[in-house]
Protein backbone atom coordinates (compact mmCIF):
# COMPACT_ATOMS: atom_id res chain seq x y z
CA UNK A 1 0.00 0.00 0.00
CA UNK A 2 1.20 3.67 -0.44
CA UNK A 3 0.41 6.96 0.55
CA UNK A 4 1.30 10.49 -0.10
CA UNK A 5 0.60 13.99 1.59
CA UNK A 6 -2.46 15.38 0.70
CA UNK A 7 -2.87 18.54 -1.34
CA UNK A 8 -5.06 20.31 0.74
CA UNK A 9 -3.98 20.85 4.10
CA UNK A 10 -2.91 23.84 5.97
CA UNK A 11 -0.64 24.34 9.21
CA UNK A 12 -0.69 26.24 11.89
CA UNK A 13 0.13 26.58 15.71
CA UNK A 14 -2.38 26.68 18.51
CA UNK A 15 -1.30 26.53 22.11
CA UNK A 16 2.22 25.16 21.40
CA UNK A 17 0.70 22.23 19.03
CA UNK A 18 1.33 22.03 15.51
CA UNK A 19 -2.37 21.31 13.94
CA UNK A 20 -2.33 19.98 10.38
CA UNK A 21 -6.34 20.07 9.00
CA UNK A 22 -7.59 18.87 5.62
CA UNK A 23 -10.11 21.51 4.02
CA UNK A 24 -11.56 19.35 1.80
CA UNK A 25 -11.98 16.41 4.07
CA UNK A 26 -12.72 18.78 6.95
CA UNK A 27 -11.06 16.90 9.40
CA UNK A 28 -6.99 17.43 10.98
CA UNK A 29 -4.99 16.65 13.80
CA UNK A 30 -1.97 17.95 15.68
CA UNK A 31 1.46 16.69 14.85
CA UNK A 32 4.46 16.00 16.06
CA UNK A 33 7.96 17.52 15.09
CA UNK A 34 8.96 14.00 13.63
CA UNK A 35 5.95 13.01 11.55
CA UNK A 36 5.49 16.56 10.40
CA UNK A 37 9.46 15.87 9.27
CA UNK A 38 8.27 12.42 7.41
CA UNK A 39 4.94 13.93 6.15
CA UNK A 40 6.47 16.95 4.48
CA UNK A 41 8.90 15.10 2.65
CA UNK A 42 5.58 12.70 1.06
CA UNK A 43 5.83 14.79 -2.19
CA UNK A 44 5.36 10.98 -4.32
CA UNK A 45 3.90 8.46 -2.98
CA UNK A 46 6.07 6.11 -0.37
CA UNK A 47 5.73 2.50 0.53
CA UNK A 48 4.31 1.44 4.46
CA UNK A 49 8.23 0.03 4.72
CA UNK A 50 9.34 3.54 4.34
CA UNK A 51 7.37 4.50 7.76
CA UNK A 52 9.25 1.55 9.36
CA UNK A 53 12.89 3.11 8.51
CA UNK A 54 11.00 6.79 9.59
CA UNK A 55 10.10 5.55 13.05
CA UNK A 56 12.82 2.66 13.70
CA UNK A 57 12.02 2.92 17.36
CA UNK A 58 8.55 2.46 17.42
CA UNK A 59 6.67 -1.20 16.95
CA UNK A 60 4.86 -2.19 14.19
CA UNK A 61 1.48 -2.16 15.63
CA UNK A 62 2.48 2.00 16.88
CA UNK A 63 3.71 2.24 13.06
CA UNK A 64 0.43 0.86 11.81
CA UNK A 65 -1.87 2.75 14.23
CA UNK A 66 0.43 6.07 13.10
CA UNK A 67 -0.71 4.97 9.44
CA UNK A 68 -4.11 4.72 10.12
CA UNK A 69 -4.65 8.12 11.85
CA UNK A 70 -2.75 9.85 9.10
CA UNK A 71 -4.77 8.82 6.93
CA UNK A 72 -7.91 8.88 9.01
CA UNK A 73 -7.45 12.36 9.78
CA UNK A 74 -6.94 13.60 6.37
CA UNK A 75 -2.97 14.13 6.60
CA UNK A 76 -1.76 11.82 4.10
CA UNK A 77 -3.81 10.31 1.05
CA UNK A 78 -3.94 6.25 0.37
CA UNK A 79 -3.58 5.14 -2.99
CA UNK A 80 -6.85 4.20 -5.08
CA UNK A 81 -8.77 5.62 -1.97
CA UNK A 82 -12.06 7.06 -2.92
CA UNK A 83 -9.78 10.38 -0.95
CA UNK A 84 -7.30 9.90 -3.72
CA UNK A 85 -10.18 10.94 -6.52
CA UNK A 86 -10.75 14.50 -4.64
CA UNK A 87 -7.23 15.01 -3.43
CA UNK A 88 -5.90 14.68 -7.23
CA UNK A 89 -8.39 16.21 -8.59
CA UNK A 90 -7.95 19.56 -6.28
CA UNK A 91 -4.07 18.94 -6.90
CA UNK A 92 -4.18 19.03 -10.49
CA UNK A 93 -7.01 20.97 -11.60
CA UNK A 94 -7.85 24.34 -8.65
CA UNK A 95 -6.17 27.27 -9.81
CA UNK A 96 -6.87 29.69 -7.34
CA UNK A 97 -4.61 28.23 -4.51
CA UNK A 98 -4.93 27.31 -0.89
CA UNK A 99 -6.16 30.32 0.34
CA UNK A 100 -9.66 30.24 -1.73
CA UNK A 101 -9.38 26.65 -1.61
CA UNK A 102 -9.39 26.60 2.18
CA UNK A 103 -12.26 29.24 2.13
CA UNK A 104 -14.40 27.49 -0.34
CA UNK A 105 -14.04 24.07 0.79
CA UNK A 106 -14.88 24.87 4.79
CA UNK A 107 -17.78 26.40 4.38
CA UNK A 108 -19.09 24.00 2.04
CA UNK A 109 -21.75 21.17 4.29
CA UNK A 110 -21.40 23.00 7.22
CA UNK A 111 -24.51 22.84 9.68
CA UNK A 112 -26.85 25.93 9.39
CA UNK A 113 -28.27 27.54 12.22
CA UNK A 114 -32.10 26.71 11.68
CA UNK A 115 -33.48 24.23 13.48
CA UNK A 116 -36.23 25.53 16.02
CA UNK A 117 -34.44 25.41 18.82
CA UNK A 118 -31.29 26.97 17.91
CA UNK A 119 -32.78 29.63 16.28
CA UNK A 120 -34.75 30.35 19.39
CA UNK A 121 -31.24 30.17 21.31
CA UNK A 122 -29.64 32.00 17.93
CA UNK A 123 -32.06 35.01 18.81
CA UNK A 124 -31.49 35.48 22.26
CA UNK A 125 -27.88 35.20 21.91
CA UNK A 126 -28.23 37.93 19.46
CA UNK A 127 -30.31 39.91 21.96
CA UNK A 128 -27.30 39.68 24.66
CA UNK A 129 -24.92 40.79 21.71
CA UNK A 130 -26.93 43.70 20.80
CA UNK A 131 -27.30 44.98 24.71
CA UNK A 132 -23.62 44.19 24.97
CA UNK A 133 -22.63 45.13 21.60
CA UNK A 134 -24.89 47.56 19.64
CA UNK A 135 -25.07 46.73 15.69
CA UNK A 136 -23.19 48.37 13.47
CA UNK A 137 -25.34 51.34 11.35
CA UNK A 138 -26.77 49.53 8.38
CA UNK A 139 -27.34 52.71 6.64
CA UNK A 140 -25.08 55.87 6.22
CA UNK A 141 -26.36 59.26 6.05
CA UNK A 142 -24.33 62.09 4.44
CA UNK A 143 -26.17 64.48 5.96
CA UNK A 144 -23.72 66.03 8.68
CA UNK A 145 -21.12 64.10 7.11
CA UNK A 146 -20.60 66.03 4.11
CA UNK A 147 -20.00 69.36 3.62
CA UNK A 148 -22.12 69.49 -0.13
CA UNK A 149 -25.51 67.34 -0.28
CA UNK A 150 -27.42 67.07 -2.71
CA UNK A 151 -30.84 65.91 -2.54
CA UNK A 152 -33.65 64.54 -4.62
CA UNK A 153 -37.00 63.18 -4.76
CA UNK A 154 -37.19 59.44 -5.44
CA UNK A 155 -38.68 57.72 -8.19
CA UNK A 156 -41.99 57.00 -8.27
CA UNK A 157 -41.94 53.16 -8.03
CA UNK A 158 -45.07 52.61 -8.73
CA UNK A 159 -44.33 52.57 -12.20
CA UNK A 160 -42.47 51.33 -14.71
CA UNK A 161 -39.75 49.07 -13.46
CA UNK A 162 -39.76 50.06 -9.93
CA UNK A 163 -43.24 48.58 -9.74
CA UNK A 164 -42.08 44.92 -10.02
CA UNK A 165 -38.78 45.45 -8.02
CA UNK A 166 -40.45 47.37 -5.30
CA UNK A 167 -43.03 43.37 -4.98
CA UNK A 168 -39.94 41.91 -4.00
CA UNK A 169 -39.73 39.86 -1.08
CA UNK A 170 -38.33 37.60 1.32
CA UNK A 171 -41.28 35.43 1.62
CA UNK A 172 -41.29 32.52 3.65
CA UNK A 173 -44.88 31.42 3.62
CA UNK A 174 -46.03 29.94 0.26
CA UNK A 175 -49.06 28.28 -0.80
CA UNK A 176 -48.58 24.75 -1.33
CA UNK A 177 -51.65 24.35 -3.03
CA UNK A 178 -51.44 27.43 -5.53
CA UNK A 179 -48.86 25.81 -8.41
CA UNK A 180 -46.69 27.23 -10.82
CA UNK A 181 -47.15 26.85 -14.33
CA UNK A 182 -44.52 25.15 -16.54
CA UNK A 183 -44.18 28.69 -18.58
CA UNK A 184 -44.26 30.46 -15.46
CA UNK A 185 -40.64 28.37 -14.12
CA UNK A 186 -39.37 28.58 -18.09
CA UNK A 187 -40.13 32.06 -18.12
CA UNK A 188 -38.08 32.97 -14.48
CA UNK A 189 -35.22 30.48 -15.68
CA UNK A 190 -35.38 32.45 -18.81
CA UNK A 191 -34.16 35.69 -17.03
CA UNK A 192 -31.87 34.00 -15.11
CA UNK A 193 -30.07 32.03 -17.25
CA UNK A 194 -32.08 32.21 -21.21
CA UNK A 195 -29.31 33.28 -23.53
CA UNK A 196 -30.18 36.09 -26.21
CA UNK A 197 -27.61 35.66 -28.31
CA UNK A 198 -23.60 34.58 -28.98
CA UNK A 199 -20.40 35.50 -29.66
CA UNK A 200 -17.64 34.38 -31.34
CA UNK A 201 -14.37 34.23 -29.94
CA UNK A 202 -11.61 32.75 -31.74
CA UNK A 203 -9.72 30.48 -31.05
CA UNK A 204 -12.18 29.85 -27.71
CA UNK A 205 -15.59 29.33 -29.40
CA UNK A 206 -19.35 30.66 -28.87
CA UNK A 207 -19.57 33.06 -25.50
CA UNK A 208 -23.52 32.87 -24.72
CA UNK A 209 -24.33 36.36 -23.91
CA UNK A 210 -27.21 36.38 -21.37
CA UNK A 211 -29.79 39.05 -19.64
CA UNK A 212 -27.12 38.84 -16.45
CA UNK A 213 -23.47 39.90 -16.82
CA UNK A 214 -20.73 36.91 -16.37
CA UNK A 215 -17.18 37.48 -16.03
CA UNK A 216 -15.70 36.79 -19.58
CA UNK A 217 -18.98 35.80 -20.59
CA UNK A 218 -17.96 32.08 -18.85
CA UNK A 219 -21.35 31.65 -17.32
CA UNK A 220 -20.37 29.49 -14.56
CA UNK A 221 -23.78 28.70 -13.64
CA UNK A 222 -26.09 25.52 -14.11
CA UNK A 223 -29.43 25.62 -13.31
CA UNK A 224 -31.20 22.30 -11.20
CA UNK A 225 -35.14 22.35 -10.33
CA UNK A 226 -36.67 21.16 -7.78
CA UNK A 227 -40.11 20.41 -9.32
CA UNK A 228 -43.20 20.51 -6.18
CA UNK A 229 -46.04 21.60 -7.28
CA UNK A 230 -45.82 23.07 -11.26
CA UNK A 231 -49.12 21.94 -13.21
CA UNK A 232 -48.26 18.87 -15.34
CA UNK A 233 -44.45 18.33 -14.32
CA UNK A 234 -43.77 15.48 -12.34
CA UNK A 235 -41.86 15.83 -9.06
CA UNK A 236 -38.25 15.59 -9.62
CA UNK A 237 -34.93 17.00 -10.14
CA UNK A 238 -34.54 18.69 -13.45
CA UNK A 239 -31.45 20.38 -15.39
CA UNK A 240 -32.10 23.70 -17.32
CA UNK A 241 -30.41 23.90 -20.66
CA UNK A 242 -30.08 27.63 -21.38
CA UNK A 243 -29.08 26.69 -25.30
CA UNK A 244 -32.39 24.63 -25.74
CA UNK A 245 -34.61 26.63 -22.90
CA UNK A 246 -35.27 22.52 -22.00
CA UNK A 247 -35.68 20.41 -19.16
CA UNK A 248 -33.90 17.39 -18.01
CA UNK A 249 -35.50 15.01 -15.83
CA UNK A 250 -32.33 14.01 -13.90
CA UNK A 251 -33.86 11.99 -10.77
CA UNK A 252 -37.16 11.59 -9.14
CA UNK A 253 -36.42 8.63 -7.29
CA UNK A 254 -35.71 8.92 -3.03
CA UNK A 255 -35.75 12.79 -2.89
CA UNK A 256 -35.04 14.67 0.74
CA UNK A 257 -37.01 17.27 1.32
CA UNK A 258 -36.02 20.73 -0.57
CA UNK A 259 -35.63 21.80 3.34
CA UNK A 260 -33.17 19.47 4.42
CA UNK A 261 -31.23 20.40 1.29
CA UNK A 262 -31.03 24.34 2.11
CA UNK A 263 -29.82 24.34 5.58
CA UNK A 264 -33.29 22.17 7.49
CA UNK A 265 -35.37 25.16 6.71
CA UNK A 266 -38.78 23.76 6.55
CA UNK A 267 -40.42 26.54 4.80
CA UNK A 268 -38.66 25.72 1.40
CA UNK A 269 -41.20 22.47 1.75
CA UNK A 270 -43.93 24.52 0.79
CA UNK A 271 -42.32 26.17 -2.37
CA UNK A 272 -43.58 25.29 -6.01
CA UNK A 273 -40.61 24.74 -7.66
CA UNK A 274 -36.63 25.91 -6.35
CA UNK A 275 -33.62 26.53 -8.46
CA UNK A 276 -30.43 25.56 -7.02
CA UNK A 277 -27.85 27.80 -8.72
CA UNK A 278 -24.35 24.77 -9.31
CA UNK A 279 -21.65 26.58 -10.55
CA UNK A 280 -18.84 24.63 -12.72
CA UNK A 281 -16.09 26.02 -11.37
CA UNK A 282 -13.80 25.29 -14.08
CA UNK A 283 -15.84 27.48 -16.64
CA UNK A 284 -14.40 30.52 -15.03
CA UNK A 285 -11.12 28.92 -13.59
CA UNK A 286 -10.16 27.69 -16.91
CA UNK A 287 -9.28 31.27 -17.88
CA UNK A 288 -9.04 33.39 -14.67
CA UNK A 289 -6.60 31.48 -13.05
CA UNK A 290 -5.86 34.30 -10.65
CA UNK A 291 -7.86 33.33 -6.94
CA UNK A 292 -9.41 36.99 -7.39
CA UNK A 293 -11.65 35.22 -9.92
CA UNK A 294 -13.52 33.42 -6.72
CA UNK A 295 -15.22 36.68 -5.95
CA UNK A 296 -16.37 37.07 -9.56
CA UNK A 297 -18.43 33.23 -9.75
CA UNK A 298 -20.02 34.13 -6.43
CA UNK A 299 -21.01 37.66 -7.66
CA UNK A 300 -22.67 35.82 -10.73
CA UNK A 301 -25.34 34.14 -8.62
CA UNK A 302 -26.49 37.39 -7.27
CA UNK A 303 -27.23 38.78 -10.86
CA UNK A 304 -28.90 35.36 -11.71
CA UNK A 305 -30.74 34.89 -8.80
CA UNK A 306 -32.26 38.63 -8.66
CA UNK A 307 -33.46 37.79 -12.34
CA UNK A 308 -35.46 34.96 -11.51
CA UNK A 309 -36.75 36.86 -8.49
CA UNK A 310 -37.40 39.89 -10.50
CA UNK A 311 -38.94 37.88 -13.53
CA UNK A 312 -41.29 35.93 -10.46
CA UNK A 313 -42.73 39.33 -9.07
CA UNK A 314 -43.59 40.61 -12.44
CA UNK A 315 -45.71 36.77 -13.32
CA UNK A 316 -47.02 37.63 -9.98
CA UNK A 317 -45.09 35.04 -7.60
CA UNK A 318 -42.06 35.21 -5.13
CA UNK A 319 -38.19 33.75 -5.15
CA UNK A 320 -37.02 34.20 -1.74
CA UNK A 321 -33.33 32.99 -2.01
CA UNK A 322 -30.82 31.28 0.11
CA UNK A 323 -27.44 30.30 0.75
CA UNK A 324 -27.10 27.69 3.10
CA UNK A 325 -26.60 24.88 0.74
CA UNK A 326 -26.37 21.50 1.24
CA UNK A 327 -24.01 20.38 -1.21
CA UNK A 328 -23.28 17.26 -0.24
CA UNK A 329 -26.92 16.64 -0.36
CA UNK A 330 -27.48 18.23 -3.66
CA UNK A 331 -24.91 16.11 -5.11
CA UNK A 332 -26.02 13.15 -4.71
CA UNK A 333 -29.69 14.10 -4.97
CA UNK A 334 -28.39 15.38 -8.70
CA UNK A 335 -27.40 11.64 -8.97
CA UNK A 336 -23.33 12.69 -8.39
CA UNK A 337 -23.53 14.92 -11.22
CA UNK A 338 -21.42 17.40 -9.02
CA UNK A 339 -17.83 17.01 -8.81
CA UNK A 340 -15.10 18.43 -6.65
CA UNK A 341 -15.50 21.56 -9.38
CA UNK A 342 -19.06 22.09 -8.69
CA UNK A 343 -20.81 23.80 -5.98
CA UNK A 344 -24.11 25.08 -4.98
CA UNK A 345 -23.72 28.14 -3.79
CA UNK A 346 -27.10 29.93 -4.05
CA UNK A 347 -30.50 28.75 -4.50
CA UNK A 348 -33.91 30.50 -5.06
CA UNK A 349 -37.41 28.93 -3.71
CA UNK A 350 -40.39 29.88 -5.95
CA UNK A 351 -44.35 30.33 -5.18
CA UNK A 352 -46.91 32.15 -4.60
CA UNK A 353 -47.57 33.50 -1.42
CA UNK A 354 -49.43 31.31 1.99
CA UNK A 355 -51.45 32.30 4.61
CA UNK A 356 -48.95 34.53 6.50
CA UNK A 357 -49.87 37.47 4.18
CA UNK A 358 -48.51 39.95 5.84
CA UNK A 359 -45.20 39.95 3.65
CA UNK A 360 -43.26 42.36 6.41
CA UNK A 361 -44.01 39.70 9.23
CA UNK A 362 -42.27 36.14 7.62
C1 LIG B 1 -27.11 35.82 -0.01
C2 LIG B 1 -28.41 35.72 0.74
C3 LIG B 1 -28.68 34.57 1.45
C4 LIG B 1 -29.90 34.44 2.12
N1 LIG B 1 -30.15 33.27 2.78
C5 LIG B 1 -31.33 33.15 3.43
C6 LIG B 1 -31.65 31.94 4.12
O1 LIG B 1 -30.89 30.98 4.14
N2 LIG B 1 -32.83 31.87 4.76
C7 LIG B 1 -33.73 32.89 4.77
O2 LIG B 1 -34.79 32.74 5.37
N3 LIG B 1 -33.47 34.04 4.10
C8 LIG B 1 -32.30 34.19 3.44
N4 LIG B 1 -32.03 35.35 2.75
C9 LIG B 1 -33.05 36.41 2.70
C10 LIG B 1 -32.75 37.57 3.62
O3 LIG B 1 -32.96 37.18 4.96
C11 LIG B 1 -33.69 38.72 3.23
O4 LIG B 1 -33.28 39.18 1.97
C12 LIG B 1 -33.61 39.85 4.25
O5 LIG B 1 -34.20 39.48 5.45
C13 LIG B 1 -34.31 41.12 3.72
O6 LIG B 1 -35.65 40.85 3.37
P1 LIG B 1 -36.20 41.08 1.90
O7 LIG B 1 -35.51 40.14 0.98
O8 LIG B 1 -37.67 40.84 1.96
O9 LIG B 1 -35.85 42.48 1.51
C14 LIG B 1 -30.84 35.50 2.09
C15 LIG B 1 -30.55 36.64 1.35
C16 LIG B 1 -29.35 36.76 0.69
C17 LIG B 1 -29.06 38.00 -0.11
Amino acid sequence: MRYRRASSIVLRIVNNEIQCYNFIQKKGKSLSIEELNFVKEMNNWVEEIDFLSAFKELSLERIAGKIFALTEFGIIIKEHSPAEVDDSSYKENWKWGDSAGLYHFSIKNNKFISERQQEESFARSLVEKAKKTPSPAVFNENQNKYQTVLNYEKPDFDKGIFKVMKRRRTIRSFNPTGPLTQSELMQSLFAGLGIVSFRNVDPIGLLPLKMTPSGGARNPYDAYIYCLNVTGLEKGIYHYSPTEHSLGLVNKENLPTPGDMLGSQPWINNASAVIFLVANINRTMWKYEHHGAYRVMLIEAGHIAQNIILAANALGFYGSPTAATYDNIIGDTINGELGLLHSCVYAVALGHLGENKNLYEQ
